[in-house]
């Protein structure tokens, strides 16, 4: 057992916001902030987090439980928790096993895994390593061309579903990445890379096992006609040339011919549009606060969401999940799972694959128990009668 491994599994480490120092101690601060932070001021990233304070429980006491319900399912993949890894770009960069590691921790515990476009590893290596759902998380990045490739690879490889990214036509604003340098240590030349280096070496266990790994590979999922793999240029570039419009979810979707969730919906009328362009889910997220800084929290534009689609297509919701009794909530209020990112993500950079059990192993004791304690038989009972919601939520 490594040390990073028996801290992680150390009885002291009870929550999520316990895996989060241990990843800060381990990894450079450019890495941690990237991973850590949002756009702007932040303020949406901590709203999303605050919100869950804002719905209460309505518990259920003197109910005799001898089972608890975990599993649902998302688009008919079996989940053994309401819950799923979403993506997270760059996860290579917080520990070397990154995309592969988080999915293969996923199928162990019977969760579902989403890889980003901006993997280091290659979508098919991440798919073997895992026995459960993995979907992939589509960038339009390289143009057409390249998504046609990845989409043609995903099938052939076997992915379930897409997921398709709206709420990026440009990259936000990242304060805390421009500060560090997060570019230049990326992508510069050795030269633009002199000023923020000391920062890495202040981490040499993690810069050891980085260069070890051959530092970030490129982007292997993205192959564009004629020119070959994407280089780790710019990425902010990248996407900004490559926005997703509605017309390239028609698109996405002739190519695919299977199902799609639509991740970045945070309004009614977004999400009937998803619909009408074929997505058979919706994931309400604002990225984790890392794209408009003052769009509502997640979980405050769900009510809106779950009552336009009327349960037409599976309403998903991302964005703040560090609990058991976050997940409790954003299903009790018409989410069918919830994808976590920083939860997960902080238990991969402290202690690579170790680490990512870790997290999701904190979230099903804590989703289990909260059940417990709400005297809810099941995942699958939970509804409104469960959590007070501000009354001005459901307002138009
Ligand atoms: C470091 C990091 C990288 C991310 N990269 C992507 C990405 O490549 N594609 C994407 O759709 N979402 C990406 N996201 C957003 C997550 O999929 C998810 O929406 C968000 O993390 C949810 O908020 P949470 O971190 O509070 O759980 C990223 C999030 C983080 C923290």
């Amino acid at each position: 057992m490594t040390r990073t491994t028996s801290t992680v599994a150390s009885p002291r480490v009870v929550s999520i916001e316990d895996l989060r120092p241990i990843a800060r101690l381990r990894i450079p601060k450019p890495v941690f902030d990237y991973l850590d932070g949002g756009a702007e001021g932040e303020v949406t990233l901590r709203e999303n987090c605050r919100i869950f304070n804002d719905v209460t429980f309505r518990p259920r006491h003197a109910v005799a439980l001898s089972e608890c319900g975990l599993c649902t399912t998302v688009l008919g993949c079996k989940l053994s928790l309401p819950l799923m890894l979403a993506p997270v770009g760059y996860s290579r960069m917080m520990h070397p096993g990154g995309e592969v590691v988080a999915s293969r921790a996923a199928g162990r515990a019977g969760i579902g895994y989403i890889l980003s476009t901006i993997s280091g590893h290659k979508l098919e290596d991440v798919r073997a390593a895992s026995k459960g759902p993995v979907f992939y998380q589509l960038y339009l990045m390289g143009g057409r061309g390249a998504a046609e490739g990845a989409i043609e690879r995903a099938r052939s490889a076997g992915f379930n579903a897409l997921v398709v990214t709206i709420d990026t036509p440009v990259s936000g604003i990242r304060e805390r990445d421009y500060r560090n340098g997060l570019k230049e240590l990326i992508s510069g030349s050795l030269f633009e890379k002199l000023p923020y280096i000391g920062q890495m070496l202040s981490r040499p266990g993690w810069l050891i096992d980085y260069l070890l790994d051959g530092g970030l590979p490129g982007l292997p999922n993205v192959i564009i006609p004629g020119k070959g793999q994407m280089p780790l240029v710019d990425i902010n570039a990248a996407l900004a040339e490559s926005a997703v419009t509605w017309a390239d979810l028609r698109w996405i979707r002739e190519a695919w011919k299977g199902p799609f969730v639509v991740k970045g919906v945070l309004t009614g009328d977004d999400a009937l549009r998803s619909i009408d362009e074929g997505a058979a889910a919706v994931s309400v997220s604002n990225h984790g606060g890392r794209q408009l800084d003052g769009v509502p929290a997640a979980l405050r534009a769900l009510p809106e969401v779950v009552e336009a689609v009327k349960g037409r297509v599976e309403v998903l919701m991302d964005g703040g999940i560090r609990r058991g009794t976050d997940v409790v909530k954003a299903i009790s209020m018409g989410a069918r799972a919830v994808l976590c990112g920083r939860a997960y993500a902080y238990g991969l950079a402290a202690a690579g694959e170790a680490g990512v059990d870790r997290a999701i192993e904190i979230l099903r004791v804590d989703l289990e128990r909260t059940l417990r304690l709400l005297g809810c038989p099941s995942v699958a009972d939970l509804d409104r009668s469960y959590v007070n919601v501000p009354r001005s939520w459901d307002a138009a």
